[in-house]
């Protein structure tokens, strides 16, 4: 139908005023004509953005599944559903079809059901980008458990709170994992969560890596002699529209990561229709997003959004410098990848390389660039459009959240006009409005200001898994009848968005999106810290890396400032994990604060960017000696 793959400028404007005019009227024919559902929505919306509640396809039953992989059976059994790239090149890779990707499902699912999962039960996967990934949420899904990947780069710190936050019942992970030269032991780290977690009882155990790892009697299981004895065969639970489908956790401002609740029907219907459009596939091509499946890009564009449209979506498991930079070239030329889909920060780390990496490999089989995790600054973006796209394939610079659920605004492939560093066009019914520092919007063109959503879209987060206050306060108190999405962007003057960052504590590097609290608490529990502060500062490959001022209890004439600095960071990657390791350290005398004790980051952000000429007001500072004090010993 007309509506759900759409081809030029016209149209899209076209079916953008309809989506808008009436939302519910387009949502619903898109649900009803593009999906499997087993029982009909009785209303298609719901909402109220104070409470906040919002419901799609209310009273709808349906199983992701089925629209993921039953239906394809028939007309694509024999087409590859994921396609597996290992670590090292000279491992095969394995095209897995339609059909042996819905007996390893169900095989699992059989597995999981009889290891005492039932529906509504929370199942933390903590596991490599090997295919047991993707089919292990698709086994949760089809037997109606919940979901909680935890991106296999985490600490055991991190992996506990969140195993205990969602009260995990089960964790799926493997002997190890292979990260370019690297092998990383992944069940030690869940042994040491474990320590901490009282709600788990099983743990299934992949074979990856054949390390050594120890197996405690009556909790874990190696999974192979289990799926070898399932059967091929699992019923598909019937969920309910607003179902839980996956807990996804993402930092805040305050310490404790927030786990965004998505729900079934709304999630599937929009992660398929922007897949479908904003990347334009088409029947036989082969797409490639570089995320892990631990962020919710992989989520949505590697598994979800791919599957339901009964494409071919590879997963690759290694780095893009190994064994050398001409990896992600060398896999494209390989598998003749049509749709390469991967972040800015990846992007400038390979543009460093020589050239050679690149032009040696043949990559006219591409048709479309996407770009996604932060804003894409011009150098990187023309890099990209000239010596990947050959200037001849769109860059898609999709803007959107792990609360989101899918693209927000975006370009659509050979349909939107492209413009280096703009997201452009909001996608087909989604209505964001700037606002001021009044909490007035912002209409007409040339404006900048704090980017919100107006109108609820079917693959919002619908909670914060136990928290729902903090999900009222994070996203819908700012502005009245509002969603904040917490960055600032600009409108231009033809009505195109640039995205400009944050607004708020969340800082993003390589793409990962930190937020200073817990950074900071990780800092302060070291017994020599007293206070500190962390900000971003710009960086060549990760777009922002981190600076910390920190207060120390004493300063000892003794006292071995590097070796303290290098406990700080461990202390970090512990916590949360190596990406959230400091770059710079500065050890200060005090922070510029207010008078009513927040902490002027803004003064402390300029320091840290090397950008002193003007601090801006200083006047109602509490401190304002130690400003200089600062500046003097900046690093
Ligand atoms: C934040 C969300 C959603 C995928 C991965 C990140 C920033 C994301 C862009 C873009 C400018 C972007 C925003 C957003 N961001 N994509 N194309 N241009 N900024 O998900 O970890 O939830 O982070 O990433 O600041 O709020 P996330």
């Amino acid at each position: 139908m007309s509506n759900y793959h759409i081809k030029h400028l016209e149209e899209y404007f076209q079916v953008y005023r309809k989506s808008v005019r009436d939302p519910e009227r387009f949502w619903e024919e898109v649900a009803e004509e593009h999906f499997v559902w087993r029982k009909r929505w009785s209303n298609v919306l719901s909402w109220d953005f104070a409470k906040p509640e919002v419901k799609w396809f209310e009273g709808a039953e349906l199983n992701i599944t089925e629209n993921c992989l039953d239906r394809h059976l028939r007309t694509h059994g024999e087409q590859t559903a994921i396609l597996f790239e290992p670590n090292s090149p000279d491992e095969e890779a394995q095209h897995i079809t339609y059909n042996a990707l819905f007996e390893k499902v169900n095989k699992m699912a059989n597995v999981l059901k009889a290891q005492g999962i039932e529906k509504g039960d929370r199942v933390c996967i903590y596991l490599p980008m090997i295919p047991e990934l993707a089919i292990a949420l698709l086994a949760c899904a089809r037997i109606g458990a919940v979901h909680s990947v935890v991106f296999a780069g985490f600490s055991a710190k991190a992996l506990a709170t969140r195993i205990n936050d969602a009260s995990c019942k089960m964790v799926i992970t493997s002997d190890g994992s292979y990260r370019g030269a690297k092998t990383l032991d992944l069940k030690a780290i869940v042994d040491e969560a474990l320590l901490s977690c009282e709600t788990i009882e099983k743990v299934l155990l992949v074979e990856r890596t054949k390390n050594k790892v120890t197996l405690k009697e009556g909790r874990d299981l190696w999974i192979q002699p289990l799926l070898d004895e399932a059967d091929g065969f699992c019923e598909a639970v019937s969920m309910n529209a607003e179902d839980p489908l996956f807990i996804l956790y993402t930092s805040g401002s305050t310490g404790k990561p927030k786990g965004m609740v998505h729900t079934t029907g709304g999630y599937m219907v929009y992660t398929a229709y922007t897949f479908k459009n904003i990347f334009q596939y088409r029947e036989g091509d082969i797409y490639w997003c570089t995320a892990d499946i631990g962020w919710i890009t992989g989520h949505s564009y590697i598994v979800y959004g791919p599957l339901a449209n009964g494409g071919t979506t590879v997963m690759f498991e290694g780095v893009p410098s190994y064994p050398d930079f001409s990896r992600f070239w060398e896999i494209v030329e390989k598998h003749k990848i049509t749709h390469l889909y991967t972040a800015p920060t990846a992007i400038r780390a390979l543009a460093k390389e020589n050239i050679e990496y690149v032009e040696k490999c043949d990559l006219s089989s591409l048709k479309v660039l996407g770009s996604v995790g932060e804003p894409i600054n011009e150098e990187a973006w023309h890099w990209y459009n000239d010596n990947v796209g050959k200037n001849k394939s769109p860059i898609v610079d999709t803007w959107w959240q792990t609360e989101t659920g899918g693209i927000m605004i975006s370009p659509i492939p050979f349909v939107t006009p492209t413009k280096p560093t703009y997201a452009t066009l909001p996608f087909i019914g989604i209505q964001p409005a700037l606002m001021d520092e009044n909490a007035q919007e912002l209409k007409g063109n040339q404006v900048e200001g704090r980017l919100c959503i107006k109108y609820p879209w079917p693959s919002m987060a619908r909670t914060i898994w136990g928290d729902h206050d903090r999900y009222r306060d994070t996203y819908f108190s700012a502005y009245a009848n509002m969603y904040f999405t917490g960055d600032g962007a600009m409108r231009d003057e033809v009505g195109y968005y640039r995205i400009t960052g944050r607004v708020d504590d969340v800082i993003i590097v390589s793409g990962h999106n930190l937020g200073t609290a817990p950074i900071e608490d990780a800092i302060n529990e070291h017994q020599a810290v007293a206070e500190s502060a962390i900000v971003g500062f710009p960086h060549e490959v990760k777009g922002n890396a981190l600076y910390g001022y920190v207060i120390l209890k004493e300063y000892g004439e003794s006292r071995n400032f590097d070796n303290l600095k290098k406990e700080i960071n461990q202390q970090i990657a512990d916590k949360i994990g190596p990406i959230a390791k400091l770059d710079k350290i500065q050890f200060v005398p005090g922070l510029p604060k207010t008078r009513s004790g927040k902490i002027m980051r803004r003064i402390l952000r300029k320091i840290a960017s090397k950008d002193t000429s003007n601090l801006g007001d200083t006047s109602t500072l509490l401190n304002p000696e130690v400003v200089k004090e600062i500046m003097d010993n900046a690093l």
